[in-house]
Parts: C-alpha cells; sequence; structure tokens
C-alpha cells in the first residue's frame, strides 16, 4: 500500500492467546498464506471468526477461499476451527488462505481476480466523527470491481440498516449500481451480537459492469 490509508478496523488483539493458539500462529498460519498462484477465487474480507468462511470453504471445495483479517484473536480461532487435534489442516479446510492484515494490501499489491467477494457486517463505525473509518466507501468498492473475475459478486450483509443505507446512497451518487436480493447467509458470532437491535441483515450485491 502505498499511502497511508485510514484504519478501518478496530482491535488487533484481545484477550490473551492460549498455548495452542499462539502455536498456531506462529507455526500454521505461514504455511496458508496466499501465494501468487492461487487460482479460481473467493474472498472474504473482515471473517471475524471465521464461521461464514469455513462455510465458504466447505460449499467450494474446488476454489481457493482467501479470509482477510487484521483481528489476531479472529485468525487463531479460525485456525483453531480447522484444524485437527494434532494441529494439521483437516482435509474439508486445505481450501482456506489467511491475509492477517488489512484486506487492502493484497487488493493493491496484487493481481488476483475474484468469483465472489463477501463482506458481512462491516464494522458500522455508527458515530459520525466515525464515518471516515467505514470500508464500504465508493472507492473502496471501485476497487472490490476491479478486482472481479468476469460475472463476478461483490455480497455486503449488514444488521446495521443505517450503514446500509448510507452504503446505496454513497455509492448511488457515485454511479454505482447494485441489487438488493433477499439473501440467508449462515449467522455469524457479530449477527449473534445483533449490536445493531434489527431483526434481520439486509444485503446489497455489487455486479463487474458488462462491457
Ligand atoms: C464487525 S466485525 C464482523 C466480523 C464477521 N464478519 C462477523 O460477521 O462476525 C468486522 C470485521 O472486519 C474486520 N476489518 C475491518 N477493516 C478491515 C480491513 N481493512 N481488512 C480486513 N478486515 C477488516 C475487523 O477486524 C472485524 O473483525
Amino acid at each position: 500500500m502505498e499511502k497511508q490509508e485510514i484504519r478501518t478496523f478496530g482491535r488487533r488483539h484481545g484477550k490473551k492467546l492460549s498455548a495452542r493458539k499462539l502455536w498456531l500462529i506462529e507455526n500454521v498460519l505461514p504455511n496458508i498464506l496466499p501465494t501468487s498462484k492461487e487460482k479460481n477465487l473467493i474472498l472474504e474480507i473482515g471473517f471475524g471468526a471465521g464461521e461464514h468462511l469455513r462455510t465458504l470453504a466447505l460449499e467450494h471445495p474446488n476454489k481457493t477461499i482467501i479470509g482477510a483479517e487484521p483481528f489476531v484473536n479472529g485468525v487463531a480461532a479460525l485456525l483453531s476451527a480447522i484444524t485437527d487435534e494434532r494441529n494439521g489442516i483437516l482435509p474439508q479446510y486445505k481450501n482456506i488462505r489467511i491475509w492477517p492484515d488489512d484486506v487492502r494490501q493484497i487488493l493493491i499489491d496484487s493481481q488476483y481476480l475474484f468469483e465472489e467477494i463477501w463482506i458481512l457486517h462491516p464494522d458500522p463505525w455508527p458515530k459520525a466523527r466515525h464515518e471516515k473509518r467505514r470500508l464500504l466507501q465508493p472507492d473502496f468498492i471501485k476497487l472490490l470491481l476491479n478486482r472481479l473475475a468476469p460475472s463476478g459478486q461483490i455480497i455486503i450483509g449488514t444488521d446495521h440498516w443505517g450503514y446500509f443505507d448510507w452504503i446505496k446512497e454513497k455509492a448511488t451518487k457515485s454511479g454505482l449500481t447494485f441489487s438488493e436480493p433477499d439473501l440467508h447467509t449462515i449467522q455469524t458470532r457479530y449477527q449473534r451480537k445483533n449490536m445493531a437491535e434489527t431483526n434481520h441483515p439486509k444485503y446489497l450485491i455489487f455486479e463487474k459492469p458488462q462491457i
């Protein structure tokens, strides 16, 4: 990343990691970082504890699922869930790669093209003075569109309806088009907290414009 981006995430560290999780971060994570050779790609941005990312991995055994998440405890939770008691990656999760940092680094520095890009419950940054920290600014959506394979889709879900409307308003003003499908994805850890106190998430899909 050339210029200093505004930080869109909160904490990098939560409570102290167990010895096993620390071991996984030091010894397993380096083996499943994304490489330039990955093909047939799906990206999940801000996977949290990785529940939805694991679902993607199971649903798409022939695709590589890259997850980006700078929150170390989230990365550790995912590593713990995809490894067995001998710390080997479970066979059904061998298609997972983890980027333990800001997704913008791999979007800007790499040549990846994704068939799907998922963002579930992006940090809402509800206070007006924090709005600039919201990830889904029009420029970021444009960057994602440039990283979509032909017929690819960006799928955004949030139960924070204020943020949802804000994304739509900003995108429309920037000339971006989208649909509002009635989707049902699995309930993630953040969604279970239901901090926004709404009764269901809303979804947006952005597609690569056909030339
Ligand atoms: C509110 S949490 C939701 C986590 C998860 N998707 C869920 O639904 O449980 C938003 C996540 O996005 C991550 N995030 C924020 N900015 C990011 C960025 N630039 N790159 C990658 N992840 C980011 C945060 O670290 C945080 O874990």
